[in-house]
């Protein structure tokens, strides 16, 4: 039997709650599910607002919106991430500038920021990889000096903590995925948090296609009209109800990951030591969000042949980010081999282990044992 990267599990009341909207009758965006879902969110993570959102790209985007950027303003992205997190911003305009990652965390290296910015420089992304915080006491202080607003992409983060703070409470604005690889999940959405209570109004507007829809409904205005830039960013409530399923079972969820989380660790630590392969690292002031386990192989030959060694015993495992600098669209920009060192070699060995809530005790005990079985 195959045993897959990622599959999508589900909680036990997500056809119940599809079934509650299709009855109550409202099944466009922000009907009783999606109301339920932001309410949850606010409370559970201390957010002044949530919306959501059709995915955590939408959500980037609308952050790029709401923070007015421009051609010719600079955002600053580590080269390791997805696309969507810069892709947003360059698609209003801004030059992508691409900061390396620290070799422990795979996070920003937050000691590279100061020289990457200049009079340009309208936002920082930190990006926390696999749900570790960045180190957002420095990043925050030196975005505060200097004049740049911050912006969490929190896709893998949802839950995951820095000083006892939840991670997507630091930037004046965040964002969240509930893409089908995430913990939580509603096959493709996301959400924006937005922190800084000044981007609200406008935020339900750019959501809305640009339109005060919100107050109207609201009983605010006595009619909608089209207001400012926007688009369609909210999903339907028949994945909000789908979402608030999940949601609402987040404990048992993140307490499947983290015990699958720690057997990877407990019982992939000698042989990693044995081969000279890097385990995920949490800093002490970090609660990670147990979204992923991956490793540092050796080198690229190392990380290939395992992938291969496993997919022989029918285990898919995965890579992903190839530097940003070094793609198509980096190349344009003007990035080359060498700017970002650490993320040019990292890329070529990380990999990512199947990770996901119902992976059975039994599967696991595959994956480990046949990740075992193979030396670099
Ligand atoms: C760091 C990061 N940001 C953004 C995204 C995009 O998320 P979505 O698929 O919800 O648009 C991803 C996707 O996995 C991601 O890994």
């Amino acid at each position: 039997m195959r045993i897959p990267f990622n599959r999508a599990g589900l909680t036990g009341n997500e056809f119940r709650y599809i079934f509650q909207a299709l009855e109550i009758g409202h099944i466009s965006g922000d009907g009783r599910f999606t109301t339920k879902c932001h309410e949850l969110l606010e409370k559970e993570l201390g957010v002044a607002k949530v919306l959501l959102t059709t995915s955590c790209t939408h959500a980037l985007e609308m952050a790029a919106l709401l923070l007015d950027i421009q051609a010719g303003d600079e955002v600053i992205v580590p080269s390791f991430t997805f696309v969507s997190t810069v892709n947003a911003f360059v698609l209003r305009g801004a030059r992508p500038v691409f900061c390396d990652i620290r070799r422990d965390t795979l996070n920003l290296d937050e000691s590279r920021l100061e020289h990457l910015i200049t009079p340009q420089t309208k936002a920082i992304l930190p990006v926390h990889y696999a749900g570790v915080g960045c180190e957002m006491e420095s990043i925050l202080a030196i975005a505060h000096r200097r004049g740049v607003a911050v912006v969490e992409d929190n896709a893998h983060g949802l839950f995951g903590k820095y000083k006892g703070k939840h991670l997507g409470t630091f930037g004046c604005l965040a964002t969240q995925s509930f893409h089908e690889t995430k913990n939580v999940t509603c096959g493709e959405g996301g959400a924006l948090l937005i922190n800084d209570a000044n981007y609200i109004e406008r935020a339900e507007v750019i959501r809305e296609k640009g339109t005060n829809r919100n107050r109207f409904f609201r009983g605010q205005v006595d009619k909608y009209t089209w207001v400012d830039v926007g688009s369609s960013y909210l999903p339907s409530d028949v994945l909000a109800a789908f979402l608030f399923a999940q949601l609402e079972n987040r404990a048992e969820i993140q307490d499947k990951r983290q015990q699958i989380w720690k057997r990877y660790e407990g019982q992939l630590g000698g042989w990693a030591k044995r081969n000279g392969v890097q385990l995920p690292f949490v800093p002490e002031d970090c609660e990670q969000s147990w979204h992923m386990f991956y490793l540092l192989a050796p080198s690229l030959a190392a990380r290939q042949a395992l992938i291969a060694h496993l997919k022989a015993r029918d285990i898919l495992s995965v890579f992903h980010y190839l530097p940003l600098h070094l793609s198509d669209m980096g190349r344009r920009w003007g990035g080359k081999e060498g700017d970002c060192p650490v993320t040019e070699c990292v890329s070529d060995r990380v990999i990512r282990l199947p990770f996901y809530n119902e992976l059975s005790e039994d599967d696991q005990a595959r994956v480990v044992a046949a990740v075992l079985d193979f030396s670099t």
